[in-house]
């Protein structure tokens, strides 16, 4: 069960500008341990921004970040992966003249542990597909599998919060089931779970929790089974 005590994650007031376009304001979210949190919103609407700045590879304006109650507001990247935040960038991010492989142990490089060679099993295990390509160059992979190869390389920082933007863009549906079983897996080993995704109904089928963002501010957020009945999210993003 989720504990409303357990917050991993608490974002107050938070804003963000490009020059002087404002991409977020006033941004209030938390998400507690072991829950799956969905941010749907159309494009432009800052979604991405939002993941960019939980990690620092965006800067922020104004507001708090608390993970885990520290405020992490003024902690880099590096060292926010290390207190246990990865991010799936939107495209993918992977070095694609670098093996399968290589790229998923460039995921550990924050890790002085001697488990890697396990979560590398387990990752193979998962998508066995990327043992029989482990030594392929990224780049020669296909989308699904390059997107299986970016959820393994965020999973090889032992993440306690999963951050994952559109992994589902320009998938096949089979392909998309596969990684969201992954995502669900993950929930129930106690990773939490943070998801930008464009396909709204897959979005609130499978997450706890949902935070709509319109223009930079969030409009709504609730229960995602309820919010799956709610008019205003049927008439915006399900269409029907
Ligand atoms: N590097 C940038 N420089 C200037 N403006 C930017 C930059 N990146 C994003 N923006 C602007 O900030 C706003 C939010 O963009 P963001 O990429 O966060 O949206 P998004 O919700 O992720 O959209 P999408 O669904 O297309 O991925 C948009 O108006 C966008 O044009
Ligand atoms: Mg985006």
């Amino acid at each position: 069960m989720i504990d409303q005590k357990d917050k991993i994650l608490d974002i107050k007031n938070l804003s963000c500008k490009y020059g002087q376009i404002i991409a977020l304001s006033d941004i209030n979210l938390e998400i507690y341990k072991g829950e799956i949190v969905s941010l749907i919103g159309a494009n432009g609407a800052g979604k991405t921004t939002l993941l960019r700045a939980i990690s620092d590879l965006k800067s922020i304006q104004e507001g708090q970040i608390f993970f885990e109650n520290q405020d992490i507001t003024k902690l880099g990247s590096h060292k926010r992966v290390g207190l246990g935040i990865a991010q799936v960038p939107e495209g993918r991010g992977l070095f694609t003249d670098l093996t399968v492989q290589e790229n998923l142990k460039l995921g550990a490089y924050i890790r002085s542990d001697d488990k890697q060679i396990d979560d590398l099993e387990y990752i193979y295990t998962k998508f066995p597909i990327l043992k029989e390509k482990k030594d392929d160059y990224a780049g020669t992979l296909s989308g699904g599998q390059q997107q299986m190869v970016a959820v393994g390389r965020a999973l090889m920082s032992k993440p306690k919060l999963l951050l994952l933007d559109e992994p589902s863009m320009g998938l096949a549906p089979i392909i998309v089931e596969d990684i969201f079983d992954v995502i669900k897996e993950l929930q129930s080993l106690g990773v939490t779970i943070f998801i930008v995704e464009q396909n709204a109904h897959l979005a609130l089928k499978t997450s706890n929790r949902t935070y709509v963002l319109e223009n930079g501010k969030i409009v709504l957020n609730g229960d995602s089974k309820q919010l799956l009945d709610d008019t205003r999210i049927k008439d915006a993003y399900l269409g029907i």
